[in-house]
């Protein structure tokens, strides 16, 4: 069901601070920053030849990532995203198999539906799928 690693998204306390050590220190490409309100984050992307990693910083009061930024001081790995050929298709199925669905689905960073799923049912790790 699963296809490639569309991204893997990392919370920073300082995102202009991430933005010079991906680009100016690791020497990758990296996107001008991109405000995604609906989610409270604002974005980096940095392009990988194989996948992108995706920075996030907090958006607004209620931000998703200022709680995780509040226990993970220093940033950290916050989501992993897989594609997926049919989102629908695959949340039935996640469902029906007792796997738990945070939410509904989205439009997400890339304006493709997405759907969150939840860490403690995939070791520790919160998963976002992306329709493709
Ligand atoms: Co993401």
């Amino acid at each position: 069901m699963i296809g490639r690693l569309n991204h893997v998204a990392i919370a920073v306390p300082d995102l202009a601070a991430a933005v010079a050590m991906y680009r100016d220190v690791l020497g990758a490409e990296v996107s001008a920053p991109q405000a995604v309100s609906e989610h409270g984050v604002t974005v980096v992307f940095v392009n990988l030849p194989n996948t992108k990693i995706e920075l996030l910083h907090p958006l607004g009061a209620d931000s998703p990532i200022a709680g995780f930024l509040a226990k993970n001081t220093s940033g950290g790995i916050h989501h992993v995203c897989y594609e997926v050929a049919d989102i629908k298709a695959a949340r039935d199925k996640l469902v029906k198999s007792g796997a738990r669905v945070l939410g509904d689905i989205k439009t997400g960073a890339h304006g493709k539906p997405v759907l969150f799923l939840h860490p403690k049912d995939f070791y520790g790790t919160l998963v976002e799928l992306e329709e493709v």
